[in-house]
């Protein structure tokens, strides 16, 4: 059995216990590494998103969110892969799958605030630069789109 097949990928809308793990993964991987503490974790609009999440034995291994901000288009964030599983494709693979959903429910344009080490990533996935770089979370972004195609049949 390969490392992805014991992984499973579910979307949620708010569900607390769910949340709990994803928020603990959201501060592991985006920001402790910048020195932040756990109350930099939430965005204020996670209650209105989607979320993606990918579970491994019960724990929660990565994660992508969606906030829709028209019913055309809306922000991918909060993008994370658990440390062990990073370059496995999982990241890959929680993209693609939202953006299958998203596509379904009428989605048309994805945008997000790529940090400039994974802007190569989102580029591999089909998502151009789009104007200057800027700062966040004290390190630079490049803001960055896609336009999804509507599904066949
Ligand atoms: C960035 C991140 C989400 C990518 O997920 P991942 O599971 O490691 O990526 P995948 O293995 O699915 O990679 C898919 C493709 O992108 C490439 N890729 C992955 N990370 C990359 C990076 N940082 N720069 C350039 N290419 C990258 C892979 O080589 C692979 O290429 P392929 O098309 O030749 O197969 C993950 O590494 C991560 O969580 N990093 C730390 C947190 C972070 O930076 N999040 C993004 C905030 S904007």
């Amino acid at each position: 059995m390969t490392t992805h097949q014991r992984i499973t990928l579910r979307f949620f809308t708010h569900d607390d216990a769910e949340i709990a793990g994803e928020r603990e993964l959201r501060f592991r991987v985006l920001r402790e590494p910048l020195g932040y503490g756990r109350d930099a974790v939430a965005f204020p609009f996670d209650d209105e998103s989607l979320h993606l999440l990918a579970h491994e034995a019960g724990r929660v291994v990565g994660c992508v969110l969606y906030h829709p901000e028209t019913a055309l288009q809306g922000r991918l964030y909060q993008m994370a892969v658990s440390p062990a599983l990073q370059r496995s494709g999982l990241g890959r693979r929680l993209v693609t799958t939202l953006e299958d959903r998203l596509r379904t429910d009428g989605v048309r344009r994805v945008h997000l605030h790529a940090r400039a080490h994974a802007a190569g990533f989102y580029g591999r996935l089909g998502y151009q630069i789009e104007g200057e770089p800027f700062d966040e979370v004290g390190m630079p972004h490049h803001a960055m789109a896609k336009t999804l195609q509507a599904p066949i049949g």
